[in-house]
């Protein structure tokens, strides 16, 4: 609006300015075309009268010339007459002819022309002024024929030409007052309109809504650019400041030019399963790469790249496989590879789960490496690299590949896509080269694996085993110091990267109190109100320990009888990878322990194994998770291990005991917990009885600190420190690559 009033002054003054210029034209203008009129009337008048006035000129008939004159001068624009002589003496005037005209007066001006040849002569005008207004004065000479007789000075009466010029001055300010007057009027009105449309526009843009008029589009994206770049810049700039969802993208955005990744994993994060009764039903798989992931792929909009394993899902994704999830947010794009039967056989329970996991795991289950399944491993690991190729959108997009699934994927990917940006995430242990050396196809799984950018664990003791791996079994040189490996000139980073949950976890916002959850649960599994909960929560896998856990369980109530009737431990057990026998295996010991143990100390309806041996989504898991006074995760070996951190995650009302593996990944980092040898049965039992008998105090001390490292070392840390990495990575390479090309330059220069 100020600029608006600003323009209003200005436009103002230019109109005055222009009124000024304007009035001095008008009036010469106007008095230019009354001196012509009146020299043009005083010509004619003259020569009406020329006959008669050479008569009595050359006669000397000095009165009647006078009244010729004044005849002449009944004109009414004609105030006085004189005739002068030649010699410019006066000969006859009007009565009142004013003798400031007089004969000599005018001499210097009229004797050029009197002088001259009668067909040069012209006459002589001048404006001039009288005390009573302006005048004009004109002589014209009198000829009897070619002889001069003298001049005849005509004074016209200006003041009719002063009037016209005044009422045009007039005119001429009321139409530019007008003007200025209308053109503010419009100025403000438009900057008012303008500024209200605006006004709606931004409050649009600042409730999030889309803008209704194309051009502020440009500018929402700035004004969203600079919110998010103040808020990182703020959170960046605090101590400790958390990594958020915003602050993940932003870090994409400014450090690789980029919004969307690519992920690749084998698992999808929403699988569409038919149900008997002919729906559909959602479900949240039970992995912790899912839980981990799902989080930063929602806040980088990107597209994760899965076997299309349920169901339902070619049903409820388009013809290329995509659909957008999650269900009914629709954030971001999950495309679905489709395997047939041989394919996921071969590539997913042979080489991955029968080979890799338990080559990676120290579980004591024996690897099985065949020589289809890895021609199946190698043929879609291709698969999922040409879905990539057709998926990114840049000639160095930024890919994230995930597992054991994929460890030929990074450079099938690169050899397609040069200068994309391949972080693969190892979710799994590194076995030591020694184990490594099990598999005959050592050499181009890590061969595969270097394609990559960067590799990532979960452990510094994992990277340690991977470096060692490569330098026993490939030509390649290992850049301790900057824990590389450099292979033709390419570097290939093997960094830990921890990973992590989401913070706050999403699932807590719509979950029941605490209180509830208890409340709910026990009277769910048919307990007593005082009961004590332990909780278990895995796939059934033979690297959880589960079996080890309840051996512990039963050795609590061997050694601490006062449990007996009172504790219960309920195990949530998502069945997995049931086509492979030692999966069978080990549903059936598993059962058969249970089964053991609670005959063991059953009285009454008391049971103090509870198996819930099917998938649970995560709102129940969650639930369940708040109802117990002790969370047990007993692995014999983990990457990282992401119940234990969902327990703590859970556990906002600081109460709960976490008694946790060493052999896990999270053991490192949540050393509040009650940390055991799971193999190690009575020191597990001992650990569970402390759990029971711990004091509220000391459990909301243990709980307060690992939620506060959970809080800021969360999963947007972990993916924002990855891209970061590969951020100055990638800017190496490009400098690198400057320098290369600077010197061939010069060189052939
Ligand atoms: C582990 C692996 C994941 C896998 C998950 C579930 O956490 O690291 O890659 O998704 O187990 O296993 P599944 O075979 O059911 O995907």
């Amino acid at each position: 609006m100020r600029q608006a009033l600003r323009f209003v002054v200005g436009l103002v003054l230019g109109l005055a300015l222009l009124t000024w210029i304007t009035t001095i034209l008008v009036q010469k203008t106007t008095r230019r075309w009354a001196v012509n009129d009146v020299h043009l009337r005083a010509q004619l008048v003259v020569n009406g009268a020329r006959q008669v006035l050479a008569d009595h000129w050359r006669k000397d008939q000095s009165n009647e010339l006078r009244n010729t004159l004044t005849e002449i001068a009944r004109d009414d624009r004609i105030m006085a007459v004189a005739a002068c002589n030649a010699d410019t003496s006066l000969l006859a005037s009007t009565k009142d002819f004013p003798s400031k005209f007089s004969c000599a007066e005018l001499s210097d001006h009229v004797r050029p022309f009197t002088d001259a040849p009668k067909d040069m002569w012209s006459a002589w005008d001048q404006p001039d002024s009288l005390p009573g207004g302006s005048v004009h004065v004109s002589a014209i000479p009198v000829f009897d024929g070619d002889r001069p007789l003298g001049f005849l000075v005509l004074v016209h009466d200006l003041s009719y030409a002063e009037h016209r010029e005044a009422r045009t001055q007039q005119f001429v300010l009321l139409a530019f007052g007008f003007l200025a007057v209308a053109a503010s009027a419009v100025t403000l009105l438009a900057g008012r309109l303008s500024w209200r449309s605006w006004s709606d526009e931004l409050r649009r843009l600042a409730r999030g809504e889309a803008p209704k008029q194309a051009e502020f589009r440009p500018i929402l994206r700035d004004v969203r650019e600079l919110v998010d770049r103040l808020m990182v810049e703020r959170e960046t700039e605090m101590e400790g400041g958390a990594w958020t969802p915003q602050r993940l993208k932003l870090t994409l955005k400014r450090h690789l030019q980029g919004e969307r990744v690519v992920i690749v994993a084998n698992r999808e994060p929403y699988i569409h399963e038919t149900q008997r009764d002919g729906s559909i039903k959602v479900l949240h798989p039970a992995s912790g790469l899912v839980t981990a992931l799902e989080p930063v792929v929602q806040a980088c909009s990107g597209v994760w790249i899965a076997h299309g394993g349920g169901s339902a899902d070619r049903e409820t994704a388009d013809k290329n496989g995509r659909i957008r999830v999650p269900p009914g947010e629709e954030s971001y794009l999950v495309r679905r590879v489709w395997l047939s039967k041989e394919e996921e056989q071969g590539y997913y329970y042979g080489f991955s789960n029968e080979g890799l996991w338990p080559l990676c795991h120290i579980a004591h289950a024996r690897p099985v490496f065949r020589s289809e399944d890895w021609r199946y491993y190698q043929a879609v690991n291709q698969k999922f690299a040409n879905s990539v190729c057709e998926e990114v959108d840049s000639a160095d997009p930024i890919i994230l590949v995930q597992d054991y699934h994929f460890a030929l994927a990074p450079r099938l990917i690169r050899e397609r896509l040069p200068r994309a940006t391949v972080i693969m995430f190892w979710h799994i242990p590194w076995p030591n080269s020694e184990r490594l050396g099990i598999c005959p196809w050592r050499k181009e799984l890590l061969e595969g694996m270097l394609g990559s950018s960067i590799i990532g664990f979960h452990t510094q003791s994992h990277c340690n085993n991977f470096i060692d791996s490569v330098d026993r079994f490939l030509e390649a040189r290992i850049d301790r110091e900057q824990n590389a490996v450099v292979q033709g000139g390419r570097s290939t980073l093997v960094r830990p990267y921890p990973i992590s949950l989401e913070w706050p976890v999403h699932w807590l916002k719509t979950a029941p109190s605490p209180e509830a959850c208890r409340a709910g649960v026990l009277a769910e599994l048919g307990l007593k109100p005082d009961a004590l909960l332990g909780v278990g929560v895995d796939r059934l896998d033979y690297t959880k320990g589960i079996e080890e856990r309840f051996l512990a369980v039963e050795s609590l109530l061997d050694r601490h009888p006062e449990f007996r009737g009172r504790f219960t431990f309920v195990q949530l057990a998502a069945p997995s990878r049931t086509l492979i026998e030692r999966y069978h295996q080990l549903n059936e010991s598993v059962e058969q322990l249970a089964t053991r143990i609670n005959e063991r100390f059953a009285k009454d309806t008391y049971r103090p194994i509870i198996l819930l041996r099917s998938h649970h989504e995560p709102p129940t898991v969650f639930r369940y998770y708040r109802a117990a006074d002790v969370c047990y995760v007993s692995s014999l070996h983990d990457g990282m291990n992401l119940v234990a951190k969902e327990f703590v995650a859970a556990r906002d009302d600081e109460h709960g005991v976490l008694v946790l593996s060493q052999f896990t990944g999270a053991a490192r980092e949540l050393t509040e917990a009650l940390i055991v040898n799971p193999y190690d049965i009575e020191e597990a039992s001992s650990a569970l009885a402390t759990a029971l008998n711990m004091s509220p105090d000391e459990q909301r001390e243990r709980l307060r600190s690992m939620r506060v490292f959970l809080a800021e070392f969360n999963v947007y840390r972990w993916a924002g420190r990855m891209l970061v990495d590969a951020a100055r990575l990638r800017r190496r390479e490009r400098l690198t690559g400057r320098l290369a090309v600077h010197l061939v330059e010069s060189s052939s220069s």
